[in-house]
């Protein structure tokens, strides 16, 4: 499953990477909190899980400065050399990249001040998994940060352009909400802060943080969906091109709705999880 996974994220490394102007303005406000919750100061040590193209890996960076240290890991080696490029753009020297399972642990690199994940952490079948792993990574005291999708009904234009999908493709019925290592996966109320108590983490939060879309229009947003390996890609998969470009269409037309007078802005719930390694 994660060398499937590998190989998704691989193909969409291109259309993540090209998406990351994008990508940094609609997570700023969000990137900003999970590293305000991450505690950071000069010269700490963070990993950073699925660090995909490296957008949040420049931000961790520059916080923890020359004399900090940063290991930025992800499954797929083909988006991992995105990140390795931005952050070679950037100047910065004091990151190191890996390929590696967010679910495994990584007993040679720890101990860490802060471990980090921005976006990646519901695509793991066994999120109890990388949050024990994680906790293994950390120091004593050391901090747990992660962004995820808010629920469904607050992610309108995720559900939106789901439904239009499978609807082409003839599925019937709606897809179960929460599914493992979905996109909504750890979205319930109370999973995540379950999860990371179970784990053996204290001073738990889960706060929701509005992350909406600020985009020129509808069909800009459908055009990042379609290059940033969203699961709706895979959904519309089978179909031929003609058959996709209608659903493309259509998706485009239901999400005008979220057009008003300043211009398109599509909804978006996500929620920040902090947590500490208990001494
Ligand atoms: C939506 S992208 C987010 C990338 C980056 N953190 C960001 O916010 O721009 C999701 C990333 O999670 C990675 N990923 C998915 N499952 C993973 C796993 N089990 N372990 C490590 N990385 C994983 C993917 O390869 C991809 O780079």
């Amino acid at each position: 499953m994660t060398e499937a996974a590998a190989r998704a994220w691989d193909q969409a490394a291109d259309g993540w990477s090209a998406s990351t102007p994008i990508v940094h303005a609609w997570l700023r406000e969000a990137t900003a909190a999970m590293l305000s919750e991450a505690r950071l100061r000069p010269g700490a040590r963070v990993l950073d899980l699925a660090a995909g193209a490296g957008d949040q890996t420049k931000d961790i960076a520059l916080a923890v400065g020359p004399t900090g240290d940063v290991l930025a890991t992800d499954i797929s080696p083909k988006i991992l050399d995105f990140a390795r490029g931005c952050i070679e753009a950037a100047g910065l020297a004091n990151v190191r990249f890996a390929v590696a399972d967010a679910q495994q642990p990584l007993h040679a690199e720890a101990p860490f001040d802060a471990v980090t994940c921005r976006l990646g952490l519901m695509f793991c079948m066994d999120a109890a998994a990388a949050l024990a792993a994680a906790f293994k990574a950390l120091r004593p005291g050391g901090r747990f940060v992660a962004l995820v999708f808010g629920d469904p009904a607050n992610n309108p234009c995720i559900t939106t352009m789901m439904k239009v999908a499978r609807k082409h493709r003839g599925l019937s019925g709606s897809v179960a909400p929460y599914v493992e290592g979905g996109l909504f996966s750890l979205a319930a109320p109370g999973r995540l802060a379950s999860l990371l108590t179970a784990a053996g983490y204290v001073e738990v939060a889960v706060q929701s943080l509005a992350a909406p879309f600020e985009l020129p229009d509808a069909a800009a947003y459908v055009a990042f969906v379609r290059s940033s390996g969203s699961p709706i890609m895979e959904v519309l998969a089978p179909l031929d091109a003609k058959a996709k470009e209608s659903a493309w269409r259509e998706m485009a037309e239901a999400l005008e709705q979220f057009r008003g007078d300043q211009g398109w802005l599509g909804p978006n719930e996500l929620l920040l999880a902090s947590a500490t390694r208990a001494s």
